[in-house]
């Protein structure tokens, strides 16, 4: 089984749940604590093994180039200073988690089409897509856990979770099929984006990493050729094609995920991660305690 050495994070949608925060600044350089969330992102990628990433960006979203840039002056500036030394080895190591490459999706139609941009990066390899506004803090990355799943059954992997029953009209629905001996891989057999109640086929949706073998482009492809539906090319709906194939393997993941793409994911993966970091945990989890007692 061919390796997974490559990686796309589309970071390309609008933004509009998170306007006007999102107007000018992307999204997915929206911060959790003192890194931007793409950078969370890319960590976890590259912690996975991953060598070679491109992100999927769009006019006005050049901020992200630069972060994972040398920034020269900075850097001397911070040099010249000793007490800056831990400040500089996290500046310099935004420029050295990974090979990043960008390129622009030129009109924003969808995640489908974002992914199509880069076909030409990808080649003839299985790689993993990692959405550009899903923080997900485990120990085993979890596009290694998907990896390891792809490496497994020979195909392509979309990383889940259940979620809460009143939740998944907003996410989409998978029609799973357990495997004897495995706690976690499934195969999936349909896909439901956005489910009416009585569409609802299980809790499992797709929570934003997946590894995929390369003929997914030609499938996007001629789904784009032949859409004739009034929405943008679902990528779930050529998914759940594959599913009925029984091309596509599901993943219950390990991990807890976050919404950056909404106001209150991004409150919930700041507070979480702001309760764990070495440097502000201890102080910011006295004031949680003093500001619940105010409730
Ligand atoms: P979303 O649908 O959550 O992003 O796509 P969005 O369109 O920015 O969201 P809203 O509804 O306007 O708030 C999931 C991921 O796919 C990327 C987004 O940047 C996000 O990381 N995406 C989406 C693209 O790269 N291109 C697109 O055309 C759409």
């Amino acid at each position: 089984m061919q390796k997974v050495r490559k990686a796309i994070i589309p970071a390309a949608g609008l933004g509009t749940r998170v306007l006007p925060a999102s107007k000018s600044v992307p999204k997915e350089m929206l911060n959790i604590v003192d890194k931007p969330a793409i950078q969370y992102i890319v960590e976890e990628a590259a912690a996975a093994g991953i060598e070679d990433i491109l992100i999927i960006t769009n006019r006005g979203k050049g901020v992200m180039e630069d972060h994972f840039d040398h920034s020269f002056e900075l850097e001397a500036q911070l040099e010249g200073n000793p007490s800056k030394a831990k400040l500089l080895e996290d500046v310099k190591a935004c420029s050295n988690i990974a090979n990043i490459y960008f390129v622009r999706q030129k009109e924003t139609k969808g995640l489908a089409h974002a992914l199509l941009c880069g076909k030409s990066f990808v080649g003839n390899e299985p790689f993993a897509v990692l959405y550009g506004d899903d923080v997900i803090v485990s120990k085993d990355p979890v596009t290694a856990q998907l990896c390891r799943c792809y490496e497994k059954y020979g195909k392509s992997v979309v990383g889940v979770n259940e979620v809460p029953e009143e939740l998944i009209k907003l996410y989409c629905t998978l029609g799973v099929e357990p495997i004897e001996g495995d706690e976690r891989a499934m195969k999936c057999n349909k896909i439901i984006e956005k489910p009416k109640p009585d569409e609802i086929l299980s809790l499992y949706a797709i929570l934003g990493r997946n590894v995929l073998t390369p003929d997914i482009f030609d499938k996007i492809e001629e789904g784009l050729k032949t859409n004739d539906t009034d929405h943008e090319l679902y990528l779930t709906d050529i998914f759940s094609d594959m599913g009925a194939k029984g091309e596509l393997m599901a993943y219950d993941f390990d991990g807890k995920r976050f919404d950056m793409g909404n106001k209150l994911g991004i409150m919930k993966a700041n507070c979480e991660v702001a309760l764990d970091h070495p440097e502000i945990g201890d102080g910011f989890k006295e004031y949680l305690k003093e500001l619940v007692k105010t409730f």
